[in-house]
């Protein structure tokens, strides 16, 4: 069984490297211990692979090198190996075997195994093989720190230019909203319209989170109306109706470029399509339409008849309700407008978004929200 080497210090500076060596000639295990030890290793032993499982189970690893015999009574060398990798990665496996047993042992460098050395071996070989496996082990460990520094790094950069991106549509949104007097808070309070919604609906996690940024986003596209048109108090000609209904797709071509929100360009797209198929731009029905979309339609709708206009006054909260029960199957997704009249007398608008004319005391404020 096994028992732990008082060597003196390894050969590979101020850290003792360990070694664990498996074989059932206990003859050849005390004099490969032995030789190692003399070479400055620290060397445990064990008579066969449960042996050896069980020593790193026991808490006596981690090795840097399994030293191991393939034919073993109980657990063999090639099985060993397989569940050694699964434990302790970082261990390089050198398999020791007879020159018979040669198609075995490249098999065991196929399950991960650093190297072979056939048997009989002189220890000088031995040794080369053992300095031979830490380095390559060393190298592997190099080039994983530099794989996943690299990847830190890119992580990171990617952050600040995702926040950069996201800083540059929060000021297009605020400029949205200085020329379009009307629509001010719009985007706030659909996003709480929405997430109530969305969150109704079971919706979870990242879908939420896209469904959140997509609603603060969803009307982007209307810097690329005329101010003249977004604040016209009487009937919009034809003309400027088309203008109006092109800013979906503005939105997706101001977004497009950058793939942080690339992710949520359909449902953005697609927020004035109707389940009946007559909305716009490209006349989707049912579920065709992204989910996200047929939530932030309920949202929009609902924050545009509780709002002022340019054209109209607002409804009461209860009529908005109402025409949104009325429309659920034609205008709506009849299985979002349920969801919507179970949030809505939950639904609380936090403080830092403007609220329509009159709705102060219909939703009070103390949702929390997060920054886009
Ligand atoms: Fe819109």
């Amino acid at each position: 069984m096994t028992s732990v080497a008082s060597s003196p210090e390894g050969i590979s500076g101020a850290a003792k490297v360990r070694i664990l060596v498996v074989d059932d000639e206990e003859f050849l295990r005390s004099i490969v211990r032995e030789r190692l030890e003399i070479a400055g290793y620290s060397v445990d032993e064990a008579s066969n692979g449960n042996e050896a499982l069980a020593i790193l189970s026991n808490g006596h690893g981690p090795y840097d090198i399994l030293l191991t015999d393939i034919r073993m009574p109980g657990m063999d060398g090639i099985t060993l190996l397989g569940e050694w990798v699964k434990k302790s990665p970082k261990t390089a496996g050198i398999v020791m075997s007879a020159n018979a047993e040669l198609d075995t042992a490249l098999s065991a460098l196929k399950m991960g195994a650093c190297d072979y050395i056939t048997k009989p071996f002189n220890f000088d070989v031995l040794l080369i093989t053992i300095e031979n496996s830490l380095r390559k082990k060393d190298l592997e460990r190099q080039v994983e720190d530099y794989r996943s520094n690299l990847e830190r790094k890119v992580k990171e950069q990617t952050d600040v230019i995702n926040s950069m991106y996201v800083r540059s549509i929060d000021a297009m949104i605020k400029a949205l909203e200085a020329k379009d007097y009307y629509t001010r808070g719009h985007s706030q309070r659909v996003t709480v319209y929405s997430m109530a919604i969305g969150t109704e609906l079971g919706i979870k996690e990242q879908e939420l989170e896209d469904l959140r940024r997509a609603s603060v986003l969803h009307d982007l596209g209307k810097i690329g109306v005329r101010e003249a048109v977004l604040n016209k108090p009487g009937k919009l000609t034809d003309e400027e109706f088309a203008e109006i209904v092109r800013h979906p797709e503005t939105a997706v071509r101001i977004l497009e470029p950058i793939p942080f929100f690339r992710p949520l360009l359909p449902s953005i797209l697609h927020h004035h399509e109707r389940y009946d198929g007559r909305g716009y731009p490209a006349k989707l029905s049912g579920d065709k339409i992204p989910l996200a979309s047929r939530i932030m339609a309920v949202a929009d709708t609902f924050d545009a008849m509780t709002s002022t206009r340019a054209y109209r006054n607002a409804l009461p909260v209860a009529d908005a309700i109402a025409e949104v029960r009325r429309c659920s199957g034609s205008q709506f997704d009849p299985d979002i407008v349920p969801a919507f009249l179970a949030c809505q007398a939950k639904i609380v608008i936090p403080g830092d978004v403007s609220l329509p004319d009159g709705f102060e005391e219909a939703i009070p404020r103390r949702f929390p929200q997060k920054p886009v």
